[in-house]
């Protein structure tokens, strides 16, 4: 038997992996999504992308207990089906880097033709990342102006944050750090939280349930998205102080601050810098409404741009250490946003390469351990694709370290020797142990340059 039926709609990261933990915990799910090859690979429990121990729940639930993990194409009917509706569709960044809205309408839409056939109170549960005000009058306006229900009365509204992050999604879902749930008065947040009381049980001891109204769980997700940005652009900044005082360590230094109790070392790690399908369209999307709003903010103008530039700051170490480097054959080690993922959005590796083609580099060759197609597919033939380390070596005559995937962690001085036509290496996300490699090799390292 099972105590509650949720509607999920969107089958990203969020909505699969959220729908996976749910239903192996005996809540009844159904999932839907437009794709129908998507939805008939779910129904055949097959993840529809890679995501840390997702398929061997998927594989759990099918030999298991399949009918509670089902996948529609039609939301309306999902929604008609449950008790509560989870929106957790995609809020891309438009041309002009604000947000785009134009699915969590289309499924506003879609709930309220729903809820016009319904009789029962039904919870809409926003979980995607939306900027403050959209929960309640962009979600809430169209619910209630397609289905002639009133909210509060015939049905509830609640946004939900989510934190996942890549890589983590089901440890995440299953061990978050702390509840937020945004209610539009108090009958929604209860229900939600008594969901969530329900789903997590005894993992609650540890895990506050925090209650705020709709726009304040709106931006809170925000000011997370946003000061974890922060505070890579801030070890960033001090990389690039460190490098103007000789033999200062980044490394050391930001352990050194991470140890204050009131900030923590998570998140200081300097380097090439963010990427990835949040940081940047969040900051990017909170900047541009508070714009809007007739705020301009500064802060965050300089956490992108900061990013941005130690793109072009690692070619600068490189070209200082190997000379010009056009005419020259460059290797990138990694090109994925992070290890452990094939995602290539907003990639710190993007930029570098166009700021190495902008300075007349056009013989680059590029390996990642699982990032190769999906960087051809975004980056073409900007640059050549490698199939092992030894291939994206051979011959070259630099090679900078973007992504720190444990691959490249075992490689010593004498790999680079061996294949390299002259092994100068720069380490762009501080990987290699800097006095072994500085001895053995021409080596730089980001935030930790100059040497007497
Ligand atoms: C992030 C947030 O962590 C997550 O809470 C949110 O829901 C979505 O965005 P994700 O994009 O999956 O998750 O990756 P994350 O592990 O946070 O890393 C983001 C980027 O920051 C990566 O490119 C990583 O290399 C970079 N990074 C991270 C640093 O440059 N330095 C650090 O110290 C930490």
């Amino acid at each position: 038997m099972y105590k509650y039926k949720v509607s999920i709609l969107g089958t990203g990261f969020i909505g699969l992996c959220s729908a996976a933990c749910f239903a192996e915990k005996d809540i009844m799910v159904l999932a839907s999504t437009h794709n129908e090859k998507k939805a008939n690979m779910i129904n055949e429990g097959i993840a529809p992308f890679y995501e840390a121990d997702l398929q061997e729940m998927m594989d759990d639930i099918k030999a298991n207990k399949p009918e509670f993990l089902q996948c529609l194409t039609n939301p309306v009917k999902a929604v008609l089906e449950s008790d509560i509706s989870m929106i957790t569709q995609g809020t891309p960044m438009r041309e002009d880097k604000s947000i785009d809205l134009g699915y969590i309408e289309s499924t506003a839409k879609e709930i309220g033709v729903a809820l016009k056939q319904k009789d029962d109170y039904h919870l809409v549960v926003v979980r995607s990342t939306v900027v403050p005000g959209t929960s309640r009058n962009l979600v809430g306006k169209i619910i209630t102006e397609v289905s002639g229900k009133v909210p509060g009365e015939d049905f509830g509204l609640c946004m939900q944050p989510e934190f996942l992050a890549e890589g983590r999604s089901i440890e995440d879902t299953l061990h978050p750090d702390r509840i937020i749930i945004g209610g539009f008065d108090d009958k929604s947040g209860e229900m939600l939280q008594e969901f969530y009381e329900y789903f997590y049980g005894d993992h609650l001891r540890n895990c506050p349930i925090l209650r705020m109204n709709l726009e304040s769980a709106e931006l809170v997700k925000y000011g997370n998205n946003c000061l974890l940005s922060t505070k890579i652009s801030y070890a960033n900044e001090f990389a690039n102080f460190a490098e103007l005082v000789p033999n200062v360590d980044i490394s050391q230094v930001m352990k050194g601050v991470g140890l204050d109790y009131r900030i923590n070392s998570r998140f200081l790690r300097a380097g090439a810098g963010f990427g990835g399908s949040c940081f940047h369209k969040d900051v990017n999307a909170i900047k541009a409404w508070s714009k809007s709003k007739g705020y301009t903010s500064r802060l965050l103008e300089a956490v992108l741009s900061i990013n941005d530039d130690q793109a072009i700051h690692i070619v600068d170490i490189a070209e200082n250490l190997a000379g010009k480097l056009a005419n020259k054959k460059v290797s990138l080690l990694g090109l994925a946003f992070k290890p452990g993922t094939d995602d290539m959005r907003k990639a710190a590796s993007i930029r570098v390469i166009n700021e190495l083609r902008k300075r007349g580099v056009s013989d680059i060759l590029g390996f990642d351990p699982k990032a190769n197609k999906t960087a051809e597919i975004e980056l073409g033939d900007k640059i050549k694709y490698a199939n092992s380390i030894e291939e994206a070596l051979t011959d070259s005559e630099c090679a900078l370290l973007i992504t720190e995937w444990d691959e490249f962690k075992n490689l010593t001085p004498d790999d680079f020797k061996k294949h390299m036509k002259t092994p100068n290496l720069v380490d762009g996300r501080r990987l290699y142990d800097y006095s072994k490699f500085n001895l053995a090799l021409p080596f730089r390292a980001m935030g930790r340059i100059n040497l007497e």
